[in-house]
């Protein structure tokens, strides 16, 4: 049996050049925080970086931060509540570059508050932010995409975006939207790539948006337990090298090359087999990456694979997995695969569940 190759993890960012693979990465929202994690990563690792937002004097100190490490970023102003600002972003990466290899759209605010405190022009900003400006990212590339043949839509949710909480019920609700609108996006198009990234409580500038002061206390509070914004910048560029889909795919062959019976042969000596009902705990991962990862052919025997959630934990991965059959449509396996760094598995959780 072939054992499924490693892919090379993401290292701590380093100079770096760009090169004929280099992508041309759009990154709204780069100003601060994960944006602005993402964009050193991804620039590290020589893709050409296109910085957006408000603050345009941060932008240009990213800018020269990343070219002085020769890395290559293109900083341009960009309010994502509106149309025309965003059209010319995207206008602006696509005349230096001539094409768009994938958006991140991570531009977000958090005036997190009870409904009854009625703050409703929050609510709207949010609306306008979060679920109107990934909108506008995506109406301003999707032709570019289109023309290219292809391209990425990385899409920022929230551990929000899978619950909700007191306080939180906007700024759920536009997460959630965001989920449904990457989920329509994926099922619309086969050359389009769409991952939703939901990254749990992380340490950034976000709960400075939160105008009511009890909220942003108690919040704050309670940015001890909160993830590092540079761990989160780990995700996007794993996603767009295709590192999960590598790791996917050869985890696709090894199971379709091996009976259950090996598959614990396979994954000892820490292997867990399991027959139980589909549950999950969202809190205290550190992303979670949502979108088609990877998907195998229909098998002979007429069924197929389907690999939709990957969870980055520190310097694991899980990946989370759905198997169709065609005979008896309703039913699927769900399966976690835990990877540590090395692209090795500690951990293969299976059980059957109805859907
Ligand atoms: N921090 C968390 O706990 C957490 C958890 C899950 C998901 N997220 C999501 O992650 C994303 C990034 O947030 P963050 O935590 O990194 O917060 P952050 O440090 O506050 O960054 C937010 C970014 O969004 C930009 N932005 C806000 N309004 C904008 C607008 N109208 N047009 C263009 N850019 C705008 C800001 O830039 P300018 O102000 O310069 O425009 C800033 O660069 C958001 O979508 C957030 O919802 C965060």
């Amino acid at each position: 049996m072939t054992h499924p190759s490693t892919p090379s993890t993401p290292s701590t960012p380093s100079a770096s050049s760009t090169s004929s693979t280099s992508k041309v990465v759009l990154i709204t929202g780069a100003s601060s925080g994960i944006g602005e994690a993402t964009a050193r990563r991804l620039a590290a690792a020589g893709h050409h970086v296109v910085l957006g937002a408000r603050r345009t004097d941060r932008l240009a100190a990213l800018t020269k931060e990343i070219e002085s490490q020769s890395g290559s970023a293109l900083a341009h102003e960009l309010d994502v509540t509106d149309p025309a600002s965003t059209q010319s972003f995207v206008a602006a990466a696509h005349d230096r570059y001539g094409r768009v290899d994938v958006l991140v759209n991570n531009a977000g605010v958090m005036p997190l508050s009870r409904l009854d405190a009625l703050r409703v022009d929050e609510w709207n900003h949010m609306i306008d932010v979060n679920l109107r400006g990934v909108l506008h990212g995506i109406a301003a590339v999707l032709p570019i995409m289109s023309a290219q043949g292809g391209g990425h839509i990385v899409n920022i949710s929230s551990v929000s975006g899978l619950r909700v909480d007191p306080t939180a019920a906007v700024y759920s609700a536009t997460k959630h939207a965001v989920r449904a609108l990457s989920e329509g996006l994926r099922q619309e198009s086969r050359e389009l790539r769409v991952t939703v990234i939901s990254p749990g409580l992380t340490r950034s500038e976000l709960t400075d948006s939160i105008g009511d002061s009890t909220v942003r206390d108690a919040v704050q509070g309670q940015m001890g337990i909160a993830i590092p914004a540079a761990a989160i910048g780990k995700a996007a560029p794993m996603v767009t090298e295709q590192q999960v889909r590598a790791w996917v795919e050869g985890y696709v062959r090894a199971w379709t090359s091996s009976s259950k019976k090996d598959i614990t042969a396979l994954f000892t000596p820490q292997a867990e087999y399991h027959e139980r009902p589909y549950e999950t705990d969202w809190i205290g991962r550190e992303a979670i990456i949502d979108g088609w990862l990877g998907r195998t052919p229909w098998q002979e025997g007429g069924w197929e694979f389907e690999w939709s959630v990957l969870t980055i934990n520190g310097d694991t991965a899980a990946i989370e997995g759905t198997g169709r059959y065609k005979e008896l449509g309703t039913f699927a396996n769900l399966w976690t695969v835990t990877l540590d760094k090395n692209g090795k598995c500690t951990m293969f959780r299976m059980w059957n569940n109805q859907i």
